[in-house]
Order: C-alpha cells, then structure tokens, then sequence
C-alpha cells in the first residue's frame, strides 16, 4: 500500500478573528498551509498530497506552488464540516482512480504548520503494519477541571491515561470513508473518533507539543517562533 496525505483547508477560522481564512495567514513568510504542505511533499514515504479547499476559495491561487507540483493535487470539494471537507476528498481521491481502498491515507490539518518530518515517519513507521491505524497525540500535562457555566468547579478528572490528539491521522482509504460516511459530522472533531465509532480501537503514536493547532490570534507568534528556529 502506498501513504497519501489529505490537508483539509476549507475552514473559515472563525476563532481566528480575521478575514482571511487562517491556512492563508502568514507566517515565517509563507501562508501557513505552505508548512505542512512543504513537510508532507518532501517525505520519501508520501506518494501525493491532496489539498481540499472550499469551492469559493480565491486565494489559493494568489501563490506559486510549482515547487510541489510533482506530488500536489488540489481539490476544491471543501464541506460546512472538517468531516465533510475530508470525506469529500476521499471520493475525490478514489474518482481519480490511482489510489486504492487499502492505500493509507494520512489526514493532516493545514493548521498544523509545525509539523516535522520525524513525528511524519514516527507515525508512519509505527502504524504501517497495523489492522486499525492511529494518530499522533501528546499525554495531557495539565490538570484538567470540569466547571459549570459561571466558571465554577465543579470537579478535578484524573488526566492519568488522557491524550491529546494532533494530526496526521493515519487509515486505510476504504474504512476511513465506511467510518466517515456513517457519522454526524457536525459532532466529531477528529477522523479517529468516526473510526472508534466502528467499534475499532485507534493507535496513539506519541508526539509533543510543538505540533499544536493555530485556532487562536496568540498562536500565530509561537508557530512563528518555533519556525523560524528551525530555519536557523
Ligand atoms: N476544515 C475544513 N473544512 C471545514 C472546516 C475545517 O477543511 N468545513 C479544516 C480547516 O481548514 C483546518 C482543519 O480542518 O485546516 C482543522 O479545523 P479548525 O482548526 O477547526 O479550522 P477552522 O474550522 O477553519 O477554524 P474555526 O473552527 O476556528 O472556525
Ligand atoms: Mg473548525
């Protein structure tokens, strides 16, 4: 089987609190999306990236791309949900007809630009045998508090075996798209939890913390940071 990555980036980023869509805000002089594209395009292990952008995208081709020509396709099939924008391009993927059901598929969100090629090949080699797949997740390190709608505690869980969970997320074409083709979509916010929805048990593949999503205006100067001292 071979490894596609699928970069969903049909979202608005609404928490983002500014006009242009995030994947397109700069960042270490790029758009955001171009990190991850560029860290998914250059893996040896990564067959083709497909790029799922919403239909009335007007940005994307405001850039140059060439430089990921060999291995990037761009759709745009993006839905009102993450689920949809994905589940969208995986019948896009099999339409195009050189990619198979048992054929790994590796969802990553265009938030994600810090992505490295380590924690790529991490999940990859891990996970390239398994029956189910799995994704890349951090152990929570906070103490984590339930609280009523006036902010008041009203208990302490345990984070003793919580997760976080990050992207890629890593499964075979055919029952990503069974899994996705079953589930409200409005209510999930990862694909592995349409999978476990199957009644399948996703792998965590342990990453850290510098893989975080860009969701709100604070997180565009540490993405940045941390960029730019790879750069260097
Ligand atoms: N996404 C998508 N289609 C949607 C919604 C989200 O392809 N209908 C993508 C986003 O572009 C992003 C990834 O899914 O790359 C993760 O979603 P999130 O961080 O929630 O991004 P947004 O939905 O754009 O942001 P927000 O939830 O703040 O509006
Ligand atoms: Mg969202």
């Amino acid at each position: 089987p071979r490894f596609i990555a699928l970069i969903p980036a049909a979202g608005s980023g609404s928490r983002m609190n500014n006009e242009l869509p995030k994947q397109y805000l700069s960042l270490a002089d790029k758009p955001m999306i171009y990190h991850a594209l560029h860290t998914l395009c250059h893996s040896s292990h990564i067959f083709r990236v497909f790029v799922i952008l919403a239909p009335d995208d007007n940005e994307w081709n405001c850039y140059d791309w060439s430089s990921f020509a060999g291995k990037l396709v761009v759709k745009y099939c993006g839905g009102a949900t993450r689920a949809d924008s994905v589940l969208n391009g995986l019948k896009a993927m099999q339409a195009d007809g050189s990619i198979g059901n048992d054929d790994w598929i590796l969802v990553h969100d265009a938030a994600r630009p810090c992505l490295t090629i380590f924690q790529l090949d991490q999940l990859i080699d891990t996970l390239a045998l398994d029956e189910v797949g799995g994704l890349l997740a951090i152990p929570v390190a906070d103490t984590l508090k339930r609280a009523d709608s006036n902010q008041r505690v009203m208990g302490t869980k345990s984070r003793n075996g919580l997760w976080q969970a990050q992207t890629p997320q890593m499964f075979r074409l055919g029952l990503l798209m069974d899994a996705l083709s079953k589930v409200n979509s409005a209510a999930i916010t990862d694909d592995a939890s349409a999978i476990e929805a199957l009644g399948l048990r996703p792998r965590l593949v342990q990453s850290d913390a510098y893989n975080f999503k860009v969701t709100y205006p604070q997180d565009l100067a540490l993405a940045e940071l941390i960029l730019q001292k790879r750069e260097t």
